[in-house]
């Protein structure tokens, strides 16, 4: 079994427009070891899910890639990727503080309020997934977040300043041993630790479902990374990204 590989191969720079755009280019010209990461202290065109775009301050937030090749996922499985992507992030965070949640599909949440986010953008083979570029955005020192009420940052958590290098190092690790048990097959592990720190898990909540708003609670989510909420009238649905919101 490989270990240390995350982050072994690291491409740095001070300014981008975005790295998940960086490595998708770079792949296109030669390919790269698994593993390796690309980091920009600022990116100028940040994207975020949905088409939307990811706002970051130069220097005071974590902006970087991770380049796998996850060819040991089936690509109806694919949402393991997400799991433990998802919970390396929190397993890291969680060591400063408890409190941490994962906001379905993968947003990292504190209290109710993003610290962090994924954009996974993968290269999918007929029955198997080849590659995949994992874009984190973490927000580290930033203590003003204009027109994003919604937003908080590691510092204001734990009231400290953080070393962006250090937390890299200790997120490549943290990612790796999850990625590591996805290939051990422990999906089943994962998926349940993914759940017990999932945001509003078997709770009552308002979601904004093909625009309409409906109450219904989390109960589970497939393998393919669908959203299952209990309904009110107790039908059980499951949702993608575009057709539910919180
Ligand atoms: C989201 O919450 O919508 C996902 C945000 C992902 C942002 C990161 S920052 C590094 C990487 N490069 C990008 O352009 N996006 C991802």
């Amino acid at each position: 079994m490989k270990t240390s590989f995350i982050g072994k191969y690291r491409h740095q720079f001070v300014r981008l427009t975005s790295t998940n755009d960086w490595m998708m280019n770079r792949l296109s010209e030669e390919d790269l070891l698994e593993g390796t990461i690309v980091i920009s202290n600022h990116q100028t065109k940040g994207r975020g899910q949905r088409g939307s775009s990811w706002v970051s301050k130069a220097n005071e937030s974590l902006t970087f890639s991770i380049l796998l090749k996850p060819t040991f996922v089936k690509t109806t499985e694919i949402f393991g990727i997400s799991i433990c992507v998802a919970l390396g992030i929190f397993d890291c965070l969680s060591s400063f503080q408890s409190g941490f949640k994962i906001k379905w599909p993968n947003d990292i949440y504190f209290q109710d309020k993003k610290i962090g986010g994924v954009l996974i953008e993968n290269v999918l083979g007929k029955s198997k997934c080849h590659q995949s570029i994992i874009g984190i955005g973490l927000n580290v020192n930033q203590l003003h977040f204009n027109h994003l009420p919604n937003a908080i940052s590691l510092k204001q958590i734990i009231k400290e300043d953080i070393s962006i290098d250090s937390l890299l190092d200790r997120l490549c690790k943290t990612i790796e041993f999850r990625y590591l048990q996805l290939q051990d097959f422990q999906f089943t592990l994962l998926k349940n630790k993914y759940l017990e720190n999932l945001y509003l898990f078997n709770k009552k909540h308002c979601y904004k479902i093909f625009g309409k708003l409906i109450y219904g609670e989390i109960v589970d989510v497939m393998l393919s990374g669908r959203l299952q909420l209990k309904l009110e009238d107790g039908r059980l649905c499951d949702f993608d990204i575009k057709e539910v919101s919180f």
